[in-house]
């Protein structure tokens, strides 16, 4: 089959990897970036923007593309599914209707409301600040604020993290009113969850989930989870499926909130394709969704798509027929950590066009798994973007090997401009998180 991936991430080039594995297929990929380990694994590439449907739709016809993947939301919220689908091409990645459970969130949680969907949270929708900041008043200030839209991971501010007073809380408001950041003139002010975060990615066909193991990223710039928030900056799993905060028991309560979303939308006339990701808060109330998005994760996708035996397209043709229940997943018992290489200044202004060495060799003899992101190739290096650059992972039978062969693979990469968070995977920090949760549990 001619498979075409849409997206030049971190995330695309795991996708692309996953696809590559799988047999008997020829890989093209439209990309906004020439990402130098996509372009290494693909027949053509095509350098246009994810969102330029008319470029997707040309490519596509023009290499007689048999399923279209595709890795971002940008493209999602344009509808690019529904366009591929009209002109005959299989899509497995949701519409733009179903997409809207991580476009719009004042859909989603009034999705969450009518399907009386566990693990919800007090949550309102504004267009006048006085009547937001009053509900935050209601909720004591313990609150996130949150545009309606899409912000790339970073509208997100919370009391106590990023903001402290109601002065503070007015002025961001304002500034998504005014500004309409994240698309409308509207805010989003949600009970501020308490506890510690986790990824439940999944594959749905609309009818059920086929849930991956766990996966907790690191969204805050700095070590020790300070600074502003990112796209995240690294993540881990352990061997088991769960983190060593996280119960069997959470797990499988989230699989059900995962599911009976699924079930939701399917009631709202818009099936669920594709992979299905949400974002928990495990509180002592169980676990509360954060978000929910319509794609694999960024970086979460580097950690679970190495571990899948399962051929890839084979899942993908069963989300596509409504078969999933005939498969079975054969996920690899390994833990994963994964860290990004971002620009010095990421998350804040970032150094563009500063050289990185990357040596692959090096990097495949450590046992480590490499994955471009963000990047533009110039001859024998590479450059940075504003985005993040580079993803290592290292994989082994504990979360503590796994992160010293990261660290080995990091070593392989050269810059003088770059910032890596090294504190994620590590003893101290998964310490505190078990620290922090029994604490909350009243343990
Ligand atoms: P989001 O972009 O919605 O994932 O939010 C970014 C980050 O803000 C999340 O990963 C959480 O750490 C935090 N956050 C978002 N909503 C809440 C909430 N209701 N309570 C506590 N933290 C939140
Ligand atoms: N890792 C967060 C996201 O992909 O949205």
């Amino acid at each position: 089959m001619n498979i075409l991936v849409i997206g030049g991430g971190a995330r695309e080039h795991a996708i692309c990897k996953a696809v590559y594995r799988s047999k008997n297929n020829k890989l093209f990929c439209l990309m906004s970036n020439k990402n130098p380990g996509i372009e290494k694994i693909c027949e053509v590439v095509s350098i246009n923007k994810e969102t330029d449907t008319n470029a997707v739709v040309y490519f596509a016809e023009k290499h007689d593309i048999d399923m279209a993947l595709i890795g971002p939301e940008a493209p999602l919220q344009k509808g690019l599914s529904d366009i591929l689908i009209k002109k005959g091409f299989s899509v497995c990645a949701p519409s733009k209707d179903a997409a809207r459970i991580e476009t719009d969130k004042e859909w989603m949680r009034n999705l969450l409301k009518k399907h009386k969907i566990n693990g919800q949270l007090i949550t309102e929708c504004f267009i006048d600040s006085k009547k937001a900041i009053r509900f935050i008043e209601e909720l004591h200030g313990d609150v996130a604020i949150k545009p309606i839209g899409l912000t790339g991971g970073k509208g997100v501010k919370v009391s106590g993290d990023h903001f402290n007073t109601m002065d503070e809380a007015e002025e961001y408001i304002q500034e998504i009113l005014q500004n309409e950041i994240g698309g409308q003139a509207k805010v989003l002010i949600e009970e501020k969850a308490i506890g510690e975060e986790f990824t439940l990615q999944a594959f749905s066909d609309g009818i059920i989930i086929l849930p991956l193991p766990l996966v907790q990223d690191h969204k805050r710039l700095k070590p020790g989870d300070e600074g502003p928030n990112t796209g995240g900056m690294g993540s881990y799993s352990s061997k088991d499926g769960l983190l060593p905060f996280v119960k069997k028991s959470d797990y499988e309560q989230s699989a059900l909130i995962l599911q009976h979303i699924v079930e939701a939308l399917n009631k709202e006339n818009c099936p669920y394709i594709g992979p299905i990701y949400g974002q928990f808060m495990l509180t002592n109330d169980g676990p509360k969704i954060i978000e929910i998005n319509a794609r694999f994760g960024d970086p979460e996708a580097m950690n679970v798509l190495p571990l899948i035996n399962n051929d890839y397209i084979t899942l993908c043709k069963s989300m596509l027929d409504k078969s999933l229940h005939q498969q079975k997943l054969d996920i690899k018992k390994l833990a994963t950590v994964c860290k990004y290489i971002v620009p010095e200044g990421y998350g804040v202004k970032s150094m563009i066009g500063e050289k990185i060495d990357v040596d692959e060799s090096l990097i495949e003899k450590s046992g480590s798994l490499l994955f471009y992101a963000s990047v533009n190739k110039k001859d024998d290096h590479i450059t940075t973007t504003s985005s993040r650059s580079l993803a290592i992972v290292g994989l082994a039978d504990n979360i503590s090997d796994a992160e010293k062969t990261c660290e080995e693979g990091l070593k392989a990469v050269k810059s003088d401009h770059i910032f890596i968070r090294h504190d994620i995977g590590r003893k101290a920090l998964i310490e505190k998180r078990v620290t922090h949760m029994k604490k909350i549990r009243g343990m």
